[in-house]
């Protein structure tokens, strides 16, 4: 059981009373019914059935049933008390061949789960995409080939048509990073390449892809509130050698500026591009449509890095240092909530970012019912309130954030890591397809709870 809180230990009073408390979520890591209703394959369920590709053999064609299960998924988040919930729209749902025919069966559960959550008292917060390109598109040179972020515009058009009377809050992408550099350099995600002239093309096509979605959802959804989600982590070097210096300040280009620089204006950094020595397919008013003017930003943070200098290594030439004795969650990353609150006061301070939202944050560990059918995860909930701390912070120095969305509101698929790894408030039984709130559910329920009681 949760202790009781003491709403001064988390700052609570930081936070203003218009703060919103999400939960977040993602089509291809919940949905399953991967052939229904018109839905094509996306990448990742080419990616999820290449033999190697993700732990235990795992992929998302039943995922957590959320297709059919969404009244009681959103029981759950008016048992946790939450204000918002971060969903992504499956764009090979509603337009299975990438571009052409609009299917409106695919917009249709959305449509059905935009008015759930609005009489349940839930904002709904659409991504409109979250990795799962449709494989037709992928077949034609995917996000390394500008079509595809004509047809990203195209397809956010549809969505924003449909939705746009009762969804303001919108994010074109999430984690372009992860898209370009995981899945066309590291390999590790779909498409699973590895080459560095299609992970910059691809990185190129992304935020082209995201300034011209903004266009379209403008036109589309007047009174949109558009954003973009990135993933950051605070970088340091391993030692004062001014090699890991360096590193660091390479490290910084590849996962932090590379994609802030050009979407506020700044354009592609410039010793990134001559690092990487790929020529950007770069046409005439692309960085002024990539530098877009944005209603807010959403971070998403998990862990911080230190990097040590590695020539002979991959771009960009440094290597990640495995610090010992310190704290860590199941997926093997560094606890450190005072990144959170550096990199929410970097877009602040730095990037001039005038409305936040932590878009993402959470912890994997492996989590499972005790004997009397409860899920106690302290753990969760300790890196749950030491980052909302961090948040509080940030807010007291200045950060203009807005909302918190833990991730997630389910265990769910963890892309290559299968369902192994588990970041739910809420834990699935992927048998039964059981929820459990576990304790860390409770606990955030608490926080939001006090955090109303007191700002009442
Ligand atoms: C982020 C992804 C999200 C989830 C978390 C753990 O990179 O956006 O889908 O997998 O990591």
């Amino acid at each position: 059981m949760s202790e009781p809180l003491d709403p001064t230990a988390l700052d609570l009073a930081a936070f203003p009373a218009s703060f919103t408390w999400g939960t977040a979520t993602s089509a291809y890591q919940i949905e399953g019914a991967v052939a229904e209703d018109g839905r094509a394959p996306s990448i990742w369920d080419t990616f999820a059935h290449t033999p190697g590709a993700i732990d235990n053999g795992d992929h998302g064609d039943t995922a957590c049933d959320h297709y059919h299960r969404w009244p009681e998924d959103i029981a759950l988040m008016k048992e946790l008390g939450t204000d918002t919930y971060r969903f992504s729209v499956a764009w090979p749902r509603v337009v299975p061949a990438g571009d052409g025919p609009v299917n409106t069966a695919g917009l249709d559960f959305y449509d059905r789960l935009v008015d759930a959550l609005l009489d349940a008292g839930i904002t709904p917060s659409v991504t409109l995409y979250h990795w799962d390109l449709p494989q037709a598109l992928q077949d034609r040179g995917g996000w390394t080939v500008r079509d595809t972020a004509e047809h990203l515009a195209a397809y956010a058009s549809a969505v924003g048509e449909r939705l746009g009377d009762r969804v303001t809050h919108w994010a074109t992408l999430n984690e372009p990073l992860c898209s370009a550099w995981i899945g066309h350099l590291e390999g590790r995600m779909a498409p699973g390449l590895t080459d560095l002239t299609a992970a910059v093309r691809a990185s190129y096509h992304l935020l082209l892809g995201h300034g011209l979605a903004t266009a379209a959802l403008r036109a589309a959804a007047p009174g949109a509130r558009i954003g973009l989600v990135t993933n950051h982590s605070t970088i340091t070097p391993v030692s004062t050698r001014p090699e890991d210096v360096a590193a660091a300040r390479r490290a910084d280009g590849h996962t932090n500026r590379w994609w802030l620089d050009p979407v506020y204006g700044r354009g592609f950094p410039t010793d990134m591009r001559e690092l990487y020595g790929v020529e950007l397919p770069e046409k005439a008013g692309d960085m002024a449509t990539i530098a877009a003017p944005l209603d807010w930003h959403g971070l998403n943070y998990y862990f911080p890095v230190t990097v040590a200098d590695d020539p002979t290594g991959p771009v960009p030439h440094t290597s990640e240092v495995r610090l010992p004795d310190v704290p860590r969650t199941g997926m093997d990353w560094q606890i450190d909530a005072g990144g959170l609150e550096a990199f929410l006061l970097r877009l602040t301070e730095d990037y001039g970012v005038r409305r936040l939202y932590v878009t993402e944050n959470g912890s994997a560990f492996p989590d499972t019912p005790g004997p009397d059918g409860e899920v106690h995860d302290p753990d969760r909930a300790r890196y749950l309130e030491q980052h909302l701390a961090a948040c509080a912070r940030a807010l007291r120095k200045g950060a203009p954030l807005a909302g918190y969305y833990a991730w997630s509101l389910l265990d769910n698929f963890e892309w290559a890591y299968g369902y192994d790894k588990r970041f739910g408030l809420v834990h699935v039984d992927y048998a039964t397809q059981r929820r459990t709130v576990k304790t860390s559910g409770r606990r955030y329920a608490d926080i939001i709870r006090t955090h109303r009681t007191h700002t009442a």
